[in-house]
């Protein structure tokens, strides 16, 4: 088999290793990859937001399955145009991937079919967005733009002045462009988080084993929002008892509703959870691998993962037993200095051989060859990921790792790992 996975991040990287490793595959194929990936895949200049030239280079080479990670390409519905063209395919539909491509969407959904989730109210008009915060005066609040963006698009205000400036720069300076349209103003909730991926044909669903994501920048969750600072995998808090819990009121009720919507979903879905103390809620939903907790959950998985995209492709998901280890699995992020605002691009990359250390797997996210060199090419550069029999094991195999590779400015956080470590 021939495969094309479509994206160019740490996520791809990871998802290439496992497709690497499955006997059905022959041939691997990336758009646009990076250069850490080109070691494992051949990387063709298409980008991945590129519908048209996506489904142009599976015709060239003459792919036998298409991989599409990000959720761009996702809620723009290149899946249906590969489909079209008759290209077996991992990833859902337009109408599908709206899960994540609109808030407003997912927040109706789940009110509509009983999933519990933030209480919600949805603005079209900034004044009223403003208003409802003002006469609400609970904080802190959370604004969320309707669209995607980046990644970017929640806002948690502490006080009126930030909420109006915060409804200001989504609604009309339109920092997201369109995405801001609208926006959901919602309830603050607590609790640990959990980051829950999971297979489904839109008939059944099978979650993968549990992550936790840290997002913040800075140690002791301090700093800006960023895409991921690191994972580990499992989530301790997400014991068997939380899991079945969400099995019965989130997992199932959601593949139920999206089909009752006529919207059947087929994929990775991604469910963002908050474990409050009046049980688990929906956060978010994704409607792809996240970005870096994929690079924790597939070193983890024992069955051949072209036979489970095969079976989502197919609709009998059913039928395959999913395994995983029991092993622990950290992934530790080296971000360029400066990232998530402004950060410098080319530094050479010192202390790995092809893209890689022994004793862990180095996920490349933003990286580049030039003259021969390896070279940093994004905010998130690398993930150093590392399986151990238990967490504090896999930590410290990534964390000495992540002493020995070097550039300019390197910034990793120190604390991948601690809270987890602190739960159990
Ligand atoms: P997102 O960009 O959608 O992943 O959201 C970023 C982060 O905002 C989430 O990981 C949560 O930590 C936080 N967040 C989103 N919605 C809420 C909420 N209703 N209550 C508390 N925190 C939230
Ligand atoms: N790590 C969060 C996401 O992929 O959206």
């Amino acid at each position: 088999m021939k495969v094309l996975v479509v994206g160019g991040g740490g996520r791809e990287h990871a998802l290439i290793r496992k497709i690497k490793e499955s006997p059905k595959v022959t041939e691997i194929a990336c758009c646009p990859g990076n250069g850490g990936i080109s070691y494992d895949a051949r990387c063709y200049p298409v980008a991945a937001t590129d519908i048209d030239g996506v489904v142009a280079l599976a015709k060239e080479i003459k792919a036998d399955f298409v991989v599409v990670a990000p959720d761009d390409p996702l809620v723009a519905g290149m899946v249906d145009a590969l489909n079209e063209a008759g290209f077996p395919t991992f990833g859902p539909s337009a109408k599908a991937a709206i899960i994540e491509g609109s808030k407003v969407f997912s927040k109706n959904l789940m009110l509509k079919y009983g999933i519990p989730t933030a209480e919600y109210k949805v603005f079209d008009d900034p004044s009223e967005a403003i208003d409802y915060i003002k006469e609400k005066n609970e904080y802190p609040a959370v604004i969320k733009a309707d669209g995607l963006a980046l990644g970017k698009g929640v806002i948690i205000p502490e006080n009126f002045k930030e909420a109006q400036a915060g409804v200001k720069e989504i609604m009309e300076d339109k920092v997201f462009g369109e995405s801001g349209n609208k926006v959901v103003v919602e309830e603050f909730l607590t609790g640990p988080e959990v980051s829950v991926l999971a297979f489904t044909d839109g008939k059944c669903v099978k979650p993968m084993v549990s992550s936790m994501d840290h997002k913040r920048a800075l140690d002791n969750d301090k700093g800006l929002n960023t895409g991921g600072m690191g994972t580990v995998s499992p989530n301790p808090c997400y014991t068997e008892e939380i899991a079945k819990e969400c099995m019965e009121k989130i997992f199932i009720p959601t593949i139920n509703a999206m089909n009752a919507e006529g919207r059947t979903f087929k994929g990775c879905l991604y469910f963002g959870l908050m474990l409050t103390p009046k049980g688990p809620k929906v956060i978010e939903y994704n409607c792809r691998f996240g970005d870096p907790e994929t690079q924790v959950v597939l070193p983890r998985l024992k069955t051949d993962i072209m036979d489970i995209f095969e079976a989502i492709n197919n609709a009998t998901l059913s039928e395959i037993d999913i395994e995983w280890s029991d092993e622990a699995c950290a992934c530790v992020i080296i971000a360029s200095g400066g990232y998530p605002k402004a950060y410098k691009k080319g530094l050479e990359i010192n202390g790995l051989e092809n893209g890689q250390l022994g004793g862990v797997t180095v996920y490349h996210a933003g990286t580049a060859i030039k003259d021969g060199k390896l070279v940093t090419s994004g905010g998130r550069v690398l993930g150093v990921t590392a399986l151990g029999k238990d967490l504090k094991s896999a930590l410290e195999k990534s964390y000495a790792a992540v002493e020995k590779i070097n550039f300019e400015g390197k910034h990793f956080r120190k604390d991948i790992g601690k809270r987890a470590l602190a739960e159990r």
